[in-house]
Formats: C-alpha cells, structure tokens, sequence
C-alpha cells in the first residue's frame, strides 16, 4: 500500500516537526527539563503518530475497496457496488461509481434479452425452413421436430451437458434442411432412384451442414447435420466415418431419425409396429448405430411407454 505509506510519512513528517522544535526548546530551557514538559511532548507525538495513521486509513481504505470494485466489473460481475460512506470527494467518487455500475448492469441485461430475442428469431426462421422441408412430403409433417425431441431425450439419458444437448435440439431439428433443394418428385418417389438422384439425395448433409454453418449460434448443430447419415460401420455417407470418428451428436441424431422414420406412415410404406422396429434397430445395434446410443434410445422409449419392458433391448 504506497498510498498509505506516503500519508502516514506525510501527516507524521507535518505532526513531528512543530513537536520536535517545542522539544528542542525546552531542553535549551534555563533550569532543565521540565518533566510536565516533556510528557507533553511526548504525548504531542504519540497522538501525531495515531492521527496520521487514521487519515491513511481512512483514505486508503475506500479507495482500496473502490479498486476491488473496479475489478469485478472488469471481470463481468455487472451492478457490483462499493459500500464507502465517506461525506467527501472519496464518497462522491463511489456514488458514482455504484451508479455506473448498475447503469452497466441494466445495459449488460438488455444485451442478453436482445441476443436470446435475437437467436429465437434466427432459430424460428430456421424452424419454419424445417418446417417447409417437412411438408415437401405431407408423410414427414412433424418429423425434425420429433426428431429433435427425441435426440435431447437420449442426450439427457446419456448425462450429456447443456451445450450437447442444445446442439442436438437443433440438429435434430435441422437435420434434413439441405433437402430444401431437392426436387419433390424425387423426395416422393415411389419407385427406386436413378444414379444421379441418388447423388442429389446424398448431398443433402453437406448442403444442410452448408446452410447452417453460417449462424454462429447454430454451429454446434453442424456436426449433427453433416454427419446424420453415417454408420458406426464405417458404410454411411458422406464422410463414409466409422465408431467414435462420427461426431457423437450424429450418432444420436441418427439413430432418433430411424426410429421416426420406421415409426411414421411413409408412401411407400405403413407405420412399423413399435415392438418390430425395437427389433429392427436391435439388429441395426453395433452395424448401423452405436450400441451405448442404442441403449440410451431402448431405455428412453420404455420410459415413455412405448416398448413393454421385456422388449428387444
Ligand atoms: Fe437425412
């Protein structure tokens, strides 16, 4: 504490002068020391020494807490406010100082309402793009959706964090919206695909993983989008990736995905009982999909009741 120290010099320095002339003159004084004298110049000091150091003290002490104030806020701790009491400049300076705090503090709030009223416009137009991909085909009207809810369902059995879990809410979402530019003919085709649009229909990760990439708060969905397609065997598309080398969140997306599809009327084919597509994806188990995800997605749907408890796990 310079500050301090320099005050306590100063004040000390302004005391200890007169004091040390008074006792410079009583011992030049005819007849000797004067014990009375002395003791009053003794106490002359003393009390200088105390006065200096409550006047460094009591000018230390609110700056110290001032400086300890400023560092919170520049560590983010918005609306931190000193509490000095002192009826001079020093008190002015914190008054000030608590009222920029809490002014920054209401500025930092609106921020974050701006941004997250910002995101939520981002993820409705994003939605209704998923939205508008769905109903290209009236057989997948509500798919991402139940996708999504379904993939944070998993996430959240796996004891995935917040940001994981977010990330698969909108991947789940989005994971089809590279599809926006296939033609619906194609996507309604009852009848096996040509070459060529087999390939437009296997550009829809990369497409959709293009789209998204874009907005900053989306692109932990990326990874899930780009990846949906591929098998823990290494045979999917379009990395043609294997086990853990697909991002985590697309091995759920994925597996969330094909239980909607089976589950849903599609053209070419009825709804899937849920007990026969148990079995389905039992077989799928370790081939196309993840044996742990597969767990957490048999123990999420007997959670919800829609497998009987002894069913293909
Ligand atoms: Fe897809």
């Amino acid at each position: 504490m310079r500050l301090h120290r320099s005050l306590l010099l100063l004040v000390v320095l302004a005391s200890a002068v007169p004091t040390a002339l008074a006792a410079a003159l009583l011992v030049r004084a005819p007849g000797g020391i004067d014990a009375g004298a002395a003791a009053a110049v003794g106490a002359s000091l003393a009390l200088a020494l105390g006065l200096a150091a409550l006047v460094a003290r009591g000018v230390t002490r609110p700056i110290a807490e001032c400086v300890r104030g400023a560092l919170d806020i520049a560590r983010g701790r918005f609306g931190r406010e000193v509490r000095v009491s002192a009826g001079n400049e020093i008190g002015d300076l914190a008054y000030t100082f608590n009222h920029m705090s809490r002014e920054l503090a209401s500025y930092d709030a609106e921020n974050h309402r701006l941004i997250a009223a910002l995101e939520r416009g981002y993820l409705d137009t994003i939605r209704s793009l998923a939205a508008a991909v769905d109903a290209k085909d009236p057989y997948t009207r509500g798919h991402a959706e139940r996708v999504s809810a379904l993939s944070v369902e998993i996430g959240r059995e796996l004891g995935l964090p917040t940001e994981t879990l977010q990330a698969l809410e909108y991947g789940g979402v989005l994971h089809d919206i590279g599809k926006i530019g296939i033609p619906d003919s194609i996507l309604a085709k009852r009848t096996s695909l040509t070459e060529e649009e087999m390939a437009l229909v296997r550009a829809h990760p990369v497409i959709g993983a293009e789209i998204v990439a874009g907005v900053e708060f989306l692109k932990g969905a990326v990874p899930a989008i780009r990846s949906h397609h591929e098998r823990w065997d290494g045979a999917g598309y379009p990395g043609g990736l294997a086990g853990d080398g697909i991002p985590l969140v697309a091995r759920i997306v994925n597996i969330a995905d094909t239980w909607d599809a089976c589950t849903s009327r599609r053209p070419y084919q009825e709804a899937i009982p849920a007990d026969l597509v148990a079995a389905i994806l039992e077989g799928l188990r370790g081939t196309q999909t993840d044996p742990r995800i597969h767990d957490a997605l048999v123990a999420v749907l007997r959670r919800r009741g829609a497998l009987a408890a002894d069913s293909a796990a």
